[in-house]
């Protein structure tokens, strides 16, 4: 068994599809380790998308993540990662396959829709940032 992180994104929380999409998610077999409904600080945005702080895209990145609630949710399923990121498709949401989350419920690149942790590794660090272990069951 592998975990992974999830955010639904202020886009997918505003219009109300957040509940959907873990919807789909669960039907797919992953299962809810842990689940709540936050706003990051721009600090807290700033630092989960630490690795794209020189990307042209950052700021308006962070103004994006920061602009209202997310709902992120500590998930579990065998090849937890690579699923979560088949299930989400493409980043730019016209480039994502039929079916997918995005292709589904994405406007653009940037605001499209659900976060998903992109190794093992970076799952753990993830989780980590907004669950304590004790509300992981
Ligand atoms: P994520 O980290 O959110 O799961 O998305 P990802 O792996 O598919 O994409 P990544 O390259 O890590 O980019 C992180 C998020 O930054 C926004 N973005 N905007 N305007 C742009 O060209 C652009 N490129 C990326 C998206 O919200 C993307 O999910
Ligand atoms: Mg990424």
């Amino acid at each position: 068994m592998e975990r992974t992180l999830t955010i639904f994104k202020p886009d997918s929380v505003a219009a109300g599809k957040a509940g959907q999409m873990l919807g789909q998610i669960e039907a797919a077999g992953f299962r809810v380790l842990g689940l709540k409904r936050l706003r990051l600080s721009q600090i807290q945005a700033e630092s989960f998308y630490q690795v794209h702080r020189e990307r042209p895209f950052f700021s308006s990145l962070v103004k994006f993540m920061t602009e209202g609630p997310v709902i992120v949710a500590a998930l579990e399923a065998e090849q937890a990662v690579t699923r979560l990121r088949e299930l989400m498709g493409a980043t730019d949401p016209a480039k994502a396959a039929t079916g997918t989350l995005r292709r589904q419920f994405a406007s653009n690149i940037e605001r499209n829709a659900i976060h998903g942790s992109d190794s093992a590794e970076n799952a753990r660090i993830e989780i980590a940032f907004f669950f304590a272990g004790s509300e992981l069951i």
